[in-house]
């Protein structure tokens, strides 16, 4: 048999690279797409809501939580929708030198609150002479908050979040400790895949943009779970000195 020429399979890999590309441009267009025809939808239910305010009759009253069934599927799709918008959306990233540590501080400041709510101890041990990172820190944060919206998901009945940091020589590390429900074995390799959720009305999108976001830093995302225990995320990301000179393992698109 003569074997195919040498190029055939990068063609081909060529040829797959770009139809994902191009459905992944139709998927995003589709979602913008929704997103006008819904917020009219929206306003017309606020509308009407507002019409109904004060309802006199049973059928009235009918009328009304019917509209605030309405409205509460359309934030739902809304949020659907932007979840996947940033899905889609993460490639070319901002790097700019920054410092772990701080990045990590700024979103458990965010978070405090809603761990003392939900009566989860957040505790962190942070490296001191951490290395600078090359971090896009917006998207970055949002990664970051992904994973301890998670944590706290998984702790209802409150818990401890361990967040910590270290120098692991090839690279900084930074460690998410929970103590919440922990993850399935047959689930855990389902979770960074777009969609997957075990929770009523999540997207699936969390964890599958954090990593695209991770991963585009050039670093790597992985976790450990036990049920009834916890769960362990971990990032490793490069130290600059050892990133491509120009930058371009970590801007690489998507
Ligand atoms: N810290 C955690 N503890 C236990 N399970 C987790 C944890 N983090 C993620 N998971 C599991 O991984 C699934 C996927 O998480 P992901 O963040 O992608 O989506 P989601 O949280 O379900 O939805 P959304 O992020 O839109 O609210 C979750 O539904 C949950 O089953
Ligand atoms: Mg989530």
């Amino acid at each position: 048999m003569i074997p195919p020429p040498a190029s055939t399979a990068s063609e081909s890999e060529r040829k797959l690279v770009d139809q994902y590309t191009e459905i992944a441009r139709l998927a995003g267009a589709l979602a913008h797409e929704i997103k006008n025809p819904l917020s009219t939808i929206r306003l017309s239910m606020e509308l009407l809501a507002e019409e109904l305010r004060n309802p006199e009759t049973p059928r009235e009253r009918r009328a009304l939580a019917k509209v605030a069934v309405v409205e509460r599927e359309c934030q739902r799709l809304q949020e659907l929708l932007d979840s996947f918008l940033s899905f889609t959306k993460v490639r070319k990233l901002k790097l700019e030198p920054s410092n772990l540590n701080q990045q990590v501080k700024q979103v458990l400041q965010f978070f405090q609150p809603k761990a003392h709510d939900a009566g989860i101890e957040v505790i962190d041990y942070l490296a001191a002479d951490l290395p600078t990172v090359l971090l896009d820190r917006e998207a970055f944060h949002g990664a970051l908050l992904n994973l301890v919206i998670n944590a706290e998901q998984a702790m209802p009945q409150g818990g401890q979040l361990v967040v910590r940091t270290s120098d692991r020589g090839d690279g900084v590390r930074l460690d998410l400790i929970d103590t919440g429900c922990g993850v399935a074995p047959n689930a855990l390799e389902h979770i960074f895949e777009a969609f997957f959720s075990t929770k009523r009305g999540g997207s699936g999108l969390g964890l599958p943009t954090a990593r695209k976001i991770i991963e585009a830093h050039g670093g790597r995302i992985d976790v450990q779970s036990e049920v009834g225990k916890g769960t362990q995320f971990t990032i490793k990301l490069p130290v600059p000195a050892r990133l491509p000179a120009d930058g371009s393992g970590a801007q690489a698109a998507m």
